[in-house]
């Protein structure tokens, strides 16, 4: 099949990034991203790239070029689906908040109404693609719910997971590892493999383009961030071990890493990992472990998520010990909102549950984040606490105490405390005696992304992850900053 027309269902972070780089390859396809969302759709339309709707380096160069050439944005999600021979499902998929599964399974809510919506509208075949990350054997379900077209369409079912990172979108978009597509072993099934396989080799090497049956393709999704995921959780245990004993994690990763079976990446311990997908998939795949009866596997990747929130608990804690074991009425300030640099994106991040323990334990918290917005900031934390049925009375008080700053001068001005929870680049240039000598004495920075020099002679008390507490003469010089 020669495809000239693409439709995207969801113009998110997976939607919009994506589609915007398959325009910008293949100029010959019509590409036509939809939303309900009206707001984010006239954002995506925005004459000033700036207001597009999603901060990632590379994506307003990519917007510029394709949008009104052969990349569109609409509300008119009708007609997209009509008018296209392909269709991407990128609409959200979070993690269940009711009934059977809540807090595991994904929800398919919103995935079941866009296969509805396709089913209702389509007169001609389409390959439909999922694109957001699923529970395996998602795909039966949309064909199930997709034969419930009456004008005799066939559809095809694919899965092409999403293996970009945010922050570094359009780079993995452009040079990705691995594009993988599932499909049916059916003559047609083949034909859409096909069919998709020939838009990714516009531009992705055809040794890296993976094709498997849907399930393979649909597990692969959730066992690699599980396992990426996996490995910021072994290293996080390990830095709790190296705060007690005197060894210290980046000596210990760096080794570890050498090892070119285990290999560097992914070995940076933290705050805690965030983000929309970590937590979600391995959530799922408990969820489907369990299912399956395979309770023990259930167990085995569920301790990922327990590291991950014991490392978050572990930070924050870290710093009320560190101010004489209370944080009441003491302005505190965290550096960073997202959950790692370069997105606007908060979901999930280490600082909503950071921020959370600090102002429960009577903190007046001072935040900065040079991208995400003070709205977004104020809504994590109201949904934390309204999923835990706190009244608004007590979410109103909370919110008061929870500042948003334009700048990291004022945010950091006669604080007790900086937090650092996401690694920002400019965090690192920051002339950190000089905002010490601004903060109240003895001035603390706990470092929860190791990005501050401790190289330096600090006039303040810098904490980072993993570093010891135990003098000896091998972190001495480390100890004089502490
Ligand atoms: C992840 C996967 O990398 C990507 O392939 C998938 O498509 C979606 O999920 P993303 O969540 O965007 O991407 O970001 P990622 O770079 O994986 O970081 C996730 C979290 O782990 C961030 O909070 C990051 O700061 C943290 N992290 C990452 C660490 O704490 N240490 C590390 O060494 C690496
Ligand atoms: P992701 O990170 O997976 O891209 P987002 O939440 O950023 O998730 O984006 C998903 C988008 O899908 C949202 O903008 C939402 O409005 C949109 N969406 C959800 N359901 C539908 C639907 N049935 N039709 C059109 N758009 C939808």
């Amino acid at each position: 099949m020669n495809v000239t027309n693409i439709c995207c269902i969801g113009a998110g972070y997976v939607g919009g990034p994506t589609m915007a780089v398959i325009a910008l390859k293949c100029p010959q396809i019509k590409v036509t991203v939809v939303d309900v969302n009206q707001q984010r759709i006239d954002a995506w339309n925005s004459a000033d790239l700036d207001q597009l709707p999603i901060y990632e380096p590379g994506l307003k160069e990519v917007v510029e070029e394709a949008r009104g050439r052969n990349l569109f944005f609409s509300t008119n999600v009708d007609k997209a689906i009509d008018e296209a021979q392909m269709i991407f499902m990128a609409v959200n998929t979070p993690t269940k908040s009711y009934g059977e599964g809540k807090g595991f399974a994904a929800d398919l809510t919103f995935v079941e109404k866009c296969a509805r919506q396709i089913a209702e509208v389509s007169n001609t075949d389409k390959i439909v693609i999922e694109k957001s990350t699923l529970p395996v054997r998602t795909a039966e379900k949309i064909k199930e719910v997709l034969s419930s077209n009456t004008k005799g369409v066939n559809f095809e079912v694919l899965s092409n997971p999403e293996f970009l990172a945010e922050g570094t979108a359009i780079q993995d978009l452009f040079k990705s590892d691995r594009v993988l597509v599932g499909g049916d072993n059916t003559e047609s099934g083949n034909a859409a493999v096909a069919a998709l396989v020939s838009i990714y080799s516009n531009w992705i090497p055809q040794e890296k383009i993976l094709t498997t049956n849907v399930w393979s393709s649909e597990l692969s999704k959730l066992a690699s961030n599980a396992m990426l995921a996996q490995r910021i959780s072994s290293i996080n245990s390990l830095s709790a071990l190296c705060e007690e004993t005197g060894a210290d994690i980046e000596e210990v990763s760096k080794a570890i890493g050498m090892d070119s079976r285990i290999g560097s990446k992914f070995l940076k311990a933290s705050v805690g990992f965030g983000g929309s997908c970590f937590q979600k998939d391995i959530l799922n795949l408990v969820y489907l472990c369990r299912h399956y009866g395979l309770d023990e596997v259930a167990e085995y990747w569920y301790q990922v998520i327990k590291i991950n929130n014991y490392q978050k608990n572990r930070f924050a804690k870290k710093i009320i010990t560190g101010l004489n074991g209370t944080v009441n009425q003491k302005k505190v300030t965290l550096l960073g909102w997202a959950f790692k640099k370069d997105t606007n994106d908060s979901r999930e991040s280490a600082a909503i549950y950071v921020a959370d323990i600090l102002l429960e334990e009577g903190a007046e918290l001072h935040i900065y984040d040079p991208m995400v917005k003070a709205t977004r900031i104020h809504q994590d934390l109201t949904t934390l606490w309204e999923a835990r049925n706190e009244s608004k009375d007590e979410i109103a008080y909370k919110l008061k105490r929870c500042i948003v700053h334009q700048n990291h001068t004022t945010a950091l001005d006669s604080s007790f405390a900086a937090a650092i929870v996401t690694e920002w680049d400019e965090f690192k240039s920051y002339d950190w005696n000089t905002i010490a000598d601004n903060m109240m004495q003895p001035a603390k920075v706990f470092d929860g992304r190791n990005i501050v020099k401790d190289t330096e002679e600090y006039k303040f008390k810098l904490k980072k992850v993993g570093s010891s507490n135990v003098k000896n003469s091998s972190n001495e010089r480390k100890e004089k900053a502490i």
